[in-house]
């Protein structure tokens, strides 16, 4: 490799992420739509019998975790706050469980991390489900008032979400069927997204006009699509029609209303206008989800693949990260990146290139401030359950027993020495049949190399 090692900036934020639906436990406390659509769809079996998962309205649990991920040298965390504990019915406040909060938050600070907060990771309060939830505009008063409320346990926050992925809430819950309210009707899915964005800016100016240096933003969940065929016009104005439609355009959207860009990023995918192609919407996987919901997807060969099904191609988020830099020229946050890999086979590979690619474009000159492994410990990962393990820490969902996994050691190298060293950790943690997978890919980002269609890392 020409270079061997990449740095990141001293104040570089380390993080990880969760949020508070998938890691809480349910109670009489919590009445969301969720734990509801949990309940109405028992054939699903989300939860299976006896799992409580990591169970966080816990502390107990929270602190043994906080502890493992402060050893590692995390400086950051990123968690949400459960609307319906705070607001368990229209008028009234819940100031047990926003002191809860409160606890939870000073002892991230305990452990050496900066806790930032998400306002609404996708659930919403029964209640407010019963109205309409997001197609009722009434909606953005509400989440004014509880963000309001919110701010005013919490004045000492210095970067916030406002709302998580407004994307994938009207894809998958007002488009299709996956989240609740299941609405699969494009008129709604209209509405529920300008409630939506409506909501975001109104928190953003409550929290902007309370505290100016306060750093406010939201998560959008990023893909990053190539044509199959590069020299294809039709492909390559189909491949930003599709990327406009599935989050480009939300970002557009708040890019006055936010100081920074949250990105989750998981994977990418080439698209294909070979009409052969287009079946592949109706395959589904083993929770009936179908694989794609755009046409003409197809995954890059010879790429490992997560425990979803989902390419390894962290190539793509260089890609991503240099179009939005360029697009909208605002500081970059990477707000989730990880992995489902109950093997942890390739979770080690899974962060050191996608840290590659985010030093690289941070030594482009791209303001990139941190990055957030997702998730912090297994979790419920939403209509899969607990099948899928994103966690830095592992967590049985029945007894509770928590252990680090072996690959959160590679990203405790990395954050302690501030910088990859390519050799030495792909040496260290990567197992021996992935190392010629590892420096492929690597040389490949450090050149920028993500142009070549189908660009192989694997035999
Ligand atoms: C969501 C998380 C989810 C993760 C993995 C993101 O879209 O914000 O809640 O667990 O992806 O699917």
């Amino acid at each position: 490799m020409a270079e061997d090692k990449i740095e990141f900036p001293s104040n570089f934020e380390f993080g990880a992420s969760l949020s508070a639906f998938q890691v809480e436990k349910p109670d009489t406390q919590r009445n969301t739509d969720w734990d509801k659509f949990i309940k109405n769809n028992p054939d699903k079996e989300i939860i299976k019998s006896h799992e409580i998962g990591p169970d966080w309205w816990n502390l107990e649990n929270a602190k043994k975790d906080l502890q493992i991920l402060g050893n590692l040298g995390l400086n950051s965390f990123r968690f949400s706050i459960e609307w319906a504990r705070i607001y368990p019915e229209q008028n009234s406040i819940n100031k047990d469980a926003l002191l809860k909060y409160r606890r939870l938050f000073e002892l991230i600070k305990n452990h050496g991390m900066s806790p930032t907060i998400t306002l609404n990771h996708f659930t919403l309060p029964e209640w407010i489900e019963k109205k309409g939830g997001w197609q009722n505009s009434e909606i953005v008063e509400h989440f004014s008032a509880y963000t309001k409320t919110v701010l005013t346990e919490f004045p000492d926050v210095n970067t916030w979400f406002t709302v998580n992925e407004p994307n994938i809430m009207v894809i998958a819950g007002y488009l299709t069927h996956y989240f609740p309210p299941a609405k699969k009707n494009i008129v709604t899915a209209l509405i529920a997204r300008n409630n939506i964005l409506k909501a975001h800016r109104a928190a953003f100016r409550l929290i902007k006009d309370k505290n100016p240096h306060t750093k406010v933003g939201l998560s959008h969940a990023f893909g990053w699509y190539r044509p199959e065929h590069a020299d294809s016009l039709a492909e390559r104005y189909y491949t930003r029609f599709v990327d406009w439609i599935d989050s480009k355009n939300y970002a557009a959207a708040t890019n006055n209303s936010v100081d920074f860009i949250g990105c989750n990023f998981y994977t990418g995918y080439y698209l294909d206008l070979n009409l052969s192609r287009f079946k592949v919407k109706y395959r589904k996987d083993a929770a009936g989800i179908p694989e794609t919901l755009i046409f003409g997807q197809t995954k890059r060969p010879g790429a490992y693949t997560s425990d979803m099904g989902w390419p390894i191609v962290p190539d793509f988020l260089l890609a991503l990260l240099r179009n939005l830099h360029k697009t909208y020229n605002r500081p970059l946050l990477i707000t989730e990146n990880g992995i489902a890999d109950g093997d942890d086979k390739y979770r080690a590979f899974y962060i050191l290139t996608h840290l590659t690619a985010v030093a690289k474009a941070i030594k482009e000159g791209i303001n990139v401030n941190g990055y957030y492994y997702w998730s912090a410990v297994d979790n419920l990962e939403w209509l899969y359950g607990f099948d899928k393990k994103f966690g830095l820490i592992s967590v049985d969902p029945k007894t509770g027993e928590r252990n680090l996994r072996k690959s959160a050691e590679l990203y405790r190298d990395i954050i302690v020495g501030r910088r990859i060293d390519f050799s030495n950790l792909i040496k260290k943690h990567l197992p021996v049949d992935q190392h010629n997978a590892a420096r492929l890919l690597i040389k490949d980002i450090l050149k920028a190399q993500i142009h070549s269609p189908r660009t192989k890392y694997l035999d």
